[in-house]
């Protein structure tokens, strides 16, 4: 079997990220001690989840001697920052196909994300409708090759073995924190969309012997149809590091309660958790992945799944770049009022 350490890696970011107490949300809901790891402060281009998966996607890149990193995403997509930021800091090029799929108003189509990624100068493709925006992206890439870039392409969300494998890591590098903090977790809650986060936690956990129950809340789709994709990437990934299975197809927990009306879609449960943490704490979540994640773990905790000697951890997967293309959504009156 493979140790992670032998894949390539470019490093990106900083390192460990944070584990601190959320004590006043704690608090507010009488409830579990919740603890936040601070991936959303992971550093390329203001952080998020991102920067694991592409420190060993551009390891792979550079091995492999690209010069163009290709990838697709939706509008506000993080993952697409968050790439374009990493082939500008390496120096390499970058086009990007976007797909329109989440209609909104100007805000979504020019500010958030998208402002950024326009900030750093990458080449923007857009398409409006796509049956397989991976396929499409790939094929954009198979165009540039063939007038002579040198492409590495990454797909939605980074999430493939490779990509993965950054979330392996952090599982470890989470354990440690656990341990000098002398604390037992009942639960680590977070958002899952393309996988590549929970596949790499379940995975990275499972091979220290860790069975800290891993919670997904999904932002796209149920519960049903997100666990035997997790498992797939999952078995990839296993299967890339030589390993035997080692994740229990039990163990992949998905619950779909929390993103309708659907992806990038407000909800009331999203909007009362980005408002809470905000005020409560300072901490700012984001409308289509993070904050509906922490909607999950609060109703989890509103419907008495923990005691109040029970603590979980909210792993906070960044995304608060695109609280800006969300402006009208939120409640920013200043005396707080409705
Ligand atoms: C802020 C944020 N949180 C969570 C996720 C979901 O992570 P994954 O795609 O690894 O399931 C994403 C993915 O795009 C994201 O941008």
């Amino acid at each position: 079997m493979k140790d992670i350490s032998e894949f390539a890696k470019q490093s990106l970011g900083h390192f460990p990220t944070p584990l601190e107490p959320l004590f006043n949300l704690s608090r507010a809901l009488a409830g579990p001690q919740i603890f936040v790891k601070r991936d959303d402060c992971t550093g390329l281009a203001s952080g998020g989840n991102k920067t694991r998966k592409l420190e060993y996607l551009l390891g792979q890149a550079l091995h492999q001697k690209a010069d163009t990193l290709v990838t697709v995403g939706a509008v506000q997509s993080n993952h697409v920052r968050q790439t374009i930021a990493a082939a500008a800091k390496v120096g390499l090029r970058c086009e990007v196909l976007l797909l329109r799929e989440v209609k909104r108003d100007q805000d979504y189509e020019t500010n958030g994300n998208i402002l950024l990624d326009r900030l750093m100068g990458a080449t923007l493709h857009y398409c409006e409708t796509s049956d397989d925006l991976n396929a499409d992206g790939q094929r954009l890439a198979d165009d540039l090759d063939r007038s002579g870039a040198k492409t590495f392409f990454i797909p939605a969300g980074g999430s493939n073995p490779i990509g993965s494998l950054g979330y392996v890591a952090c599982a470890r590098e989470l354990v440690d924190q656990v341990m000098t903090e002398k604390l037992k977790i009942a639960g680590i809650f977070h958002a899952t969309g393309s996988q590549g986060t929970q596949a790499g936690l379940l995975l990275g956990l499972a091979l220290i012997n860790n069975s800290t129950p891993v919670q997904g809340i999904t932002v796209s789709r149920p519960g049903a149809q997100q666990v035997p994709l997790v498992l797939r990437l999952i078995r990839q990934t296993e299967h890339l590091l030589g390993c035997p299975a080692t994740v229990d197809d039990k163990q992949v927990l998905c619950d779909g309660g929390y993103y309708e009306p659907g992806y990038g879609q407000p909800n009331a449960a999203m909007i009362e958790a980005v408002e809470i943490c905000a005020r409560l704490e300072g901490l700012f979540l984001d409308p289509v992945y993070s904050g509906k994640a922490m909607a999950g773990l609060i109703d989890h905790i509103r419907r008495g799944r923990y005691t109040a000697n029970d603590t979980v951890i909210f792993l906070h997967t960044g995304g608060q770049t695109a609280l800006s293309a969300y402006p009208s959504v939120f409640n920013t009156r200043q005396d707080g009022g409705r």
